[in-house]
């Protein structure tokens, strides 16, 4: 859906928006919370109901009070068309009072609400969308006490230019508003970090997390963007996943562990993705360590970056708007399906149709066939992967110290080491003394002295890490 370049001035022209600094004093930290996507996608379920239950489970579980405020309702919750007067309207059957009293609920129990549209002409689940009408859903989730909006790039244009006029356009109008409400753009490429700034709270970068190569790829897209980070302006490499087997996308427990761990390194929004109702007590150990929360919550507000790495270069890559690598993993699957069912479909309609019409099936069926067969092939080989690799993050803490994650991207155990370049890439100094905590583990680290080999680990493969908090004694 990219424009033709010799249309980029026209849009940019008919858009018209001059970028100006966000400043609405809001997510200084990474943002906290839990969003219904990887939980409900668009089940009925997602109702009045489920928000308050969801509010309440989140209360009891303790999160609130570790920084979990955010309960953000993602697609669905809202119908197909606009109102005759350009609104967003609520699902009807699943929201019969409409949304002011859910939200109000919600803020009752300590908590705010999230809610999310598009910039597109329909949201990426064919709901009604914001373009054009920007200035009138930002009063509705103004008037309804909304606290935070995402904001998704569905059926929108792909053309830079033009998402950053749309995006603009609704941050104006959130501003307008006069009410603060955290904007979350969520365009799943990279080329939004160096304007991400001026435009929202926090920005995606890559296609939605929804298996562990897609978490992989998020952090390879995110080593190269640490520096258009900073309080209230965050990339965005997207939610927590759970380790739930019955939620639509799952991590196994360590690997959820080590996607917290880097993601608190990348100071990158904590928000949960996962069954809330029946979470696993290991995600829920994992999510309420308040020593990694400690480290996501860090007031400098900078983004970790890598100290040391054997990963092979990486390029991110641009997102389609139906490429598989930006929609979600059962969304894709389903898509795949349907187009291996339609290819054949076509191919046996393409070896009996002649006996009605001579050569209509080598004209018109056996292309379409085969057209739907590459399609598939070029999506296979598209798919995400992991390198065989590892890599240690850093990031530099209020109080002088350094968050370091070691990560094992590869199959095979290993043993992660940070050497002199990456003492050095920290501020560290050889032979310089230090204290060492493991933060996931919650107990102290022997190590004193910068030697040889004193900062390295031994890792399962397939995602194990390890966070250690180290203090340079001077
Ligand atoms: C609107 O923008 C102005 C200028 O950047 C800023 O000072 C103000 O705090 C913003 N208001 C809201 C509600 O975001």
């Amino acid at each position: 859906m990219t424009s033709p370049s010799f249309m980029r001035p026209l849009l940019a022209l008919a858009m018209g928006h001059t970028i100006v600094a966000l400043d609405n004093g809001l997510g200084l930290t990474p943002a906290m919370g839990y969003n219904t996507w990887n939980d409900f996608r668009c089940s009925p379920e997602m109702n009045a109901k489920a928000v308050m239950a969801l509010a309440d489970k989140m209360d009891e579980l303790g999160l609130v009070k570790l920084g979990y405020r955010y309960l953000n309702l993602d697609d669905c919750w809202q119908l197909e068309e606009l109102s005759d007067t350009g609104e967003l309207q609520p699902d009807p059957v699943a929201f019969p009072e409409g949304m002011k009293p859910v939200v109000d609920y919600v803020h009752s129990r300590g908590l705010l609400l999230g809610l999310y549209s598009c910039r597109g002409w329909k949201t990426c689940a064919f709901r009604g969308a914001s373009s054009g009408h920007e200035a009138i859903h930002a009063r509705q989730f103004a008037q309804w006490g909304v606290d935070y909006l995402k904001h998704d790039s569905c059926w929108a244009s792909g053309e830079r230019s033009a998402a950053f006029a749309q995006y603009a356009a609704m941050r104006d109008a959130l501003n307008a508003t006069g009410r603060p409400i955290l904007y979350s753009l969520c365009g799943w490429s990279s080329w939004y970090s160096p304007e991400g700034a001026k435009l929202g709270n926090s920005w995606r970068i890559s296609a939605d997390c929804d298996e562990w190569a897609n978490v992989y790829v998020a952090v390879r897209t995110n080593e190269l963007l640490a520096a258009y980070a900073g309080p209230g302006a965050f990339n965005d490499p997207d939610m927590l996943l759970g380790s739930s087997p019955n939620a639509p996308a799952h991590l196994t427990p360590m690997q959820v562990q080590s996607q917290f761990s880097l993601w608190a390194v990348m100071a990158a929004p904590l928000l949960i993705g996962s069954r809330l109702l029946s979470m696993p007590a290991s995600d829920l150990a994992t999510y309420t360590n308040d020593e990694v929360i400690a480290v996501s919550q860090d007031a400098l507000g900078q983004q970790g970056r890598v100290v040391w790495s054997n990963c092979p270069p990486y390029v991110p890559r641009d997102n389609w708007w139906n490429s598989p690598w930006s929609m979600p993993f059962d969304v894709c699957c389903m898509w795949t399906r349907a187009l291996a069912t339609a290819a054949a479909v076509l191919f046996t309609m393409a070896a009996t149709c002649r006996r009605f019409a001579p050569r209509c099936g080598a004209y018109v069926l056996l292309p379409l066939g085969l057209f739907c067969a590459l399609y598939i092939a070029v999506l296979w080989s598209f798919r995400p992967r992991t390198h065989e690799c590892q890599q240690v993050w850093a990031r530099p803490l209020a109080d002088g110290a350094q968050a370091v994650c070691f990560v094992n991207f590869a199959q095979a155990p290993a043993r992660v080491a940070c050497d002199a370049n990456c003492l050095g890439a920290m501020g560290f100094s050889k032979g310089g003394t230090v204290r060492v905590r493991d933060l996931v583990r919650r107990v102290d680290v022997p190590v004193t002295t910068l030697g040889d080999d004193a900062l390295a680990v031994d890792l399962e493969g397939d995602g194990d890490s390890a966070l250690w908090r180290v203090l340079e004694r001077r």
